[in-house]
């Protein structure tokens, strides 16, 4: 087995091993067999890692426990062992597409439906929501591997259980278990991932973009419409956020004028 540069990964945990072998064969992008660790600093680390030693498109990192878990503009991710899901996957896409995020939370929210029966809202770029609170989240980062191809790495962390957060963020953050009020199997939910994962990037791929903003539109309808605020350089700025365009940036109605945002930090007012 490849080094990743960490420690050795680890035979799957009992619960995990059920759900993931019936992925086998359901998909044409992922693999079906991630590499698991009881604990690592981040998972994109590892994954960012392998990928630029050439590992293979699909590979995927999930561990028990992050103890450096990165979130979106420099946060940390607070990933306690068995609380959350930690995933990060490996792609070298064709060619640069910023819709790889807006597809990795359509994929995301399709998992969640399927898995626990839970609906849950997109809120731009790619954070998923239940109501007010945070639920999953979603770090892309790019890089170059050893023999000249780009590579994306993406991070997708899910709580499971209400200890995946730190109680000073319990307004503003949620869990499964805490929406459905019972247990979760944490191997169908990741199963259900890797496989929601793997159709939306074959259908990116397949070039289906519009199929795929049709699709985050309507996930993303429940905060489309509602007025947010932003910052560029030093100014703040505010307005009603409207669509997200074929590039994935989200176009804001300010006063009449429509302002595209491609980065940062929208706050949902
Ligand atoms: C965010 O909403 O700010 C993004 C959170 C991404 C967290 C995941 S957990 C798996 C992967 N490893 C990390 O260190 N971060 C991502």
């Amino acid at each position: 087995m490849q080094s990743t540069g960490t420690s050795r990964p680890q035979p799957l945990p009992p619960d995990l091993i059920d759900p993931l072998a019936r992925l086998a064969g359901r998909v044409r992008i992922l693999s079906s067999t991630p590499l698991w660790f009881e604990e690592v600093g981040s998972t994109s680390d590892v994954a960012v890692s392998l990928a630029g030693r050439g590992s293979p498109e699909g590979t995927l990192v999930v561990a028990n426990a992050q103890t450096a878990g990165r979130g979106r503009l420099g946060r940390s991710w607070a990933s306690p062992p068995g609380a959350g899901l930690y995933v990060s996957a490996i792609l070298y896409p064709p060619r640069p597409t910023s819709l790889l995020t807006l597809a990795a939370g359509v994929a995301v929210s399709h998992a969640l439906l399927a898995a626990t029966g839970l609906v849950t809202a997109l809120k731009w770029p790619n954070d998923v929501y239940v109501g007010r609170r945070k639920l999953a989240g979603l770090l892309a980062e790019g890089g170059t591997s050893a023999d000249g191809r780009a590579f994306v790495v993406l991070g997708i962390g899910i709580n499971v259980l209400a200890a995946a957060y730190p109680p000073d963020v319990a307004a503003r953050a949620t869990s499964l278990e805490a929406e459905l009020g019972r247990a979760v199997d944490r191997g169908i939910v990741l199963a259900e991932l890797i496989g929601a994962l793997d159709s939306g990037f074959v259908r990116l791929r397949e070039d289906d973009a519009n199929g795929l903003l049709h699709e985050w539109r309507r996930l993303a309808a429940p905060l489309l419409g509602r007025p947010v605020e932003w910052d560029e350089g030093d100014a703040r700025l505010s307005g009603v956020a409207r669509d997200v365009d074929d590039q994935g940036a989200l176009l804001v109605d300010a006063g009449g004028t429509t302002r595209r945002v491609v980065g940062g930090e929208v706050r949902w007012l």
